[in-house]
């Protein structure tokens, strides 16, 4: 894959409609110096009142508003891809994006949009995943980082980290503690990708040897 910039920074877009807490933690460990040769070109929501975007105008990034209520999936994602080209940005990163991405939306980022879902894939997609995780009784949880395709929760896995549930764990205390997994999961992602180090066989993501 080529998406390593050698001469630039990865510019990325950010997505987002809730608190925004991964949002956050890659904003945190590019600040850090964690996360190197990569930048945020943007934080777009669909939900004007999002906190993540409160967050990122704190942090003086660029941000912008397209509501998506009442609105065709279409025509809301072409707003968004425009906006994203307006940024330049090469990688779209969904930090907790309630909202599906149109074929159009995922074809003009082919391998080009990462997300992160709240358990360990392809065990328990869609909403509340870690409750699902929690009622079905699993003893180990977790995040994934994926590509995202045309499929929910379905592309291919980029990063997982992995938590046991405890015996005192309760479905808010699980979803916290997948939470700290996420926003380390999630800037380690980005920061494979935006090595370019890595090919992609079949559904594998495969790191190269460097
Ligand atoms: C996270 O649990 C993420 O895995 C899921 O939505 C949640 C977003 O949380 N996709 P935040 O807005 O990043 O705090």
């Amino acid at each position: 894959m080529e998406l390593a910039l050698k001469d630039r920074p990865l510019r990325l877009g950010i997505l987002l409609s809730g608190r925004g807490s991964n949002f956050a933690a890659i904003a945190e460990s590019i600040q850090a110096g964690r996360l190197k040769g990569v930048v945020i070109a943007v934080v777009i929501s669909n939900v004007a009142e999002a906190g993540g975007l409160a967050k990122a105008r704190e942090l003086g990034l660029p941000t912008a508003v397209f509501v998506s209520k009442g609105r065709k999936r279409a025509e809301h994602d072409a707003d968004v891809i425009a906006c994203m080209r307006t940024h330049h940005v090469d990688l779209v990163c969904l930090a907790g994006y309630m909202r599906l991405l149109s074929q159009k939306f995922v074809a003009a980022f082919p391998q080009r949009i990462l997300n992160i879902h709240p358990a360990l894939l392809p065990a328990f997609p869609g909403l509340d995943a870690q409750t699902q995780a929690f009622d079905y009784g699993v003893k180990v949880a977790g995040c994934t980082v994926h590509f995202v395709d045309e499929h929910l929760d379905h592309g291919v896995i980029v990063a997982q980290r992995a938590i046991p549930v405890l015996e005192t764990d309760d479905a808010h205390s699980l979803a916290e503690r997948i939470l700290v997994e996420e926003h380390i999961a999630y800037s380690e992602a980005i920061a494979l990708v935006a090595s370019g180090e890595y090919e992609i066989r079949g559904r594998r993501f495969v790191k190269r040897k460097s």
